[in-house]
């Protein structure tokens, strides 16, 4: 690209908010668009350079709300194996390729919503960076679980937050008996046709955002020191990909049935063979055969009447044959007795994690089968 080709570029894609150097005395922006400093996100990048490893090497990077690109090249210029960034908005997206193709870099870009990341489409990445993204997000805690669930090791966060000089303190509410604790988030009003992407929705106190991180599954979060102009940068740690089945939030499965009877006589026992998907983002734990934990994953089988009413709730229950991940697909062995009453019948094959929730009521795709006792 000549020089004129780039200045003509620079002024098609305008307006910019990211000031990056192209070289040759060339720069994206000269002048502020929307009151942000003339060389943003520079100092930011001042504050937040100190969670990011120095080296990256081998390191996948994922820059969600990346804007023009400049903490994408950041990361590859620390050496990450593989970088990319999104961003809500289209033509965003097309200043970042541009820069991307000024500079000659290898970073990829997509125009993608924090909503739609997708752990079993894209894979998860080491680092994923969030920087000045979370208060434009109407679905907070939404955003926050799928940061969480596309991240393997290091979530970098940096946010406007809750003036910390306003916000008042956090408090236990004693009322209802199960004393949780109250952290101020500021919900900022907006005219009906306020644009997600672009105006602000949430500013979370700094003692919600860390409980909210650590709800959605962080191991550790960090404040970094230096809150400055009611921003805050957060590192959040993982100890493992991803969560397992005592945690309620990622639970999922698809169930169909391979082979089982339709018909039989009372009493007789019958063996059914259900294809499990876990469609969650939470590992399967088998448990042990010496006892049940909270948290243990079974196959059931419910036994319902014609009309659907319940007749025997967990009539029959069936062990994975191993821990299970997410995405994985199995299948799985149940047997059960048919009830001595002949008549029409239903079975409902569901999964559970024990003391903690049935699939179904998360919104699984459970397996009926018709049953007639002659
Ligand atoms: C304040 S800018 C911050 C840009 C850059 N990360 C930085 O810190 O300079 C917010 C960016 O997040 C993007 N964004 C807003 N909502 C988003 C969403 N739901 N999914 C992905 N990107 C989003 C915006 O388009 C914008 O580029």
């Amino acid at each position: 690209m000549t020089r004129d080709e780039i200045i003509s570029d620079v002024k098609r894609l305008e307006p910019w908010f990211h000031c990056i150097d192209l070289g040759d005395g060339l720069f994206t922006k000269t002048r502020s668009t929307i009151g942000e400093p003339v060389e943003h996100p520079r100092p930011t990048w001042d504050v937040v350079k100190a969670a990011l490893p120095n080296d990256l090497s081998g390191k996948t990077v994922l820059d969600v709300g990346c804007n023009a690109g400049f903490y994408s090249i950041k990361a590859k210029e620390r050496g990450a194996a593989r970088v990319l960034g999104i961003d809500a908005q289209r033509e965003l997206i097309r200043q970042a390729a541009f820069v991307r193709n000024v500079k000659g870099l290898e970073i990829d870009y997509q125009r993608m919503s924090v909503y739609d990341l997708d752990p079993h489409e894209l894979g998860q990445f080491d680092v994923t960076m969030a920087l000045g993204l979370i208060y434009h997000c109407k679905h907070l805690v939404l955003a926050l679980e799928k940061l969480f669930l596309v991240t393997r090791e290091l979530l970098i966060l940096e946010t406007a937050i809750y003036p910390p000089e306003k916000a008042p303190e956090s408090f236990v509410y004693a009322e209802g008996g199960t004393l949780p604790t109250l952290h101020p988030i500021a919900y900022v009003e907006n005219l009906p046709d306020a644009k997600e992407a672009v105006f602000n929705w949430f500013l979370p106190g700094i003692a919600a955002l860390t409980a909210l991180l650590k709800n959605v599954g962080f191991d550790e979060v960090r404040v970094l020191p230096g809150v400055q102009n009611d921003r805050a940068v957060f590192a959040c740690h993982k100890r493992v990909a991803f969560p397992d089945s005592r945690s309620v939030s990622y639970l999922g499965s698809k169930l169909s049935l391979v082979s089982g009877p339709t018909h039989c006589r009372p009493g007789e026992v019958m063996r059914f063979q259900v294809r499990a998907e876990n469609t969650g983002y939470a590992r399967w734990l088998r448990g042990s055969e010496q006892g049940t934990e909270r948290g243990d994953v079974h196959l059931v089988a419910h036994l319902l009447g014609e009309d659907e009413e319940p007749l025997s709730l967990y009539h029959a229950g069936a062990f994975l044959p191993r821990d299970i991940a997410p995405g994985e697909t199995i299948e799985i062995e149940i047997s059960l007795r048919a009830p001595d009453p002949p008549g029409n019948y239903q079975l409902a094959f569901d999964m559970v994690s024990e003391h903690l929730a049935w699939f179904e009521d998360l919104g699984a795709v459970i397996a009926k089968q018709q049953l007639v006792v002659e």
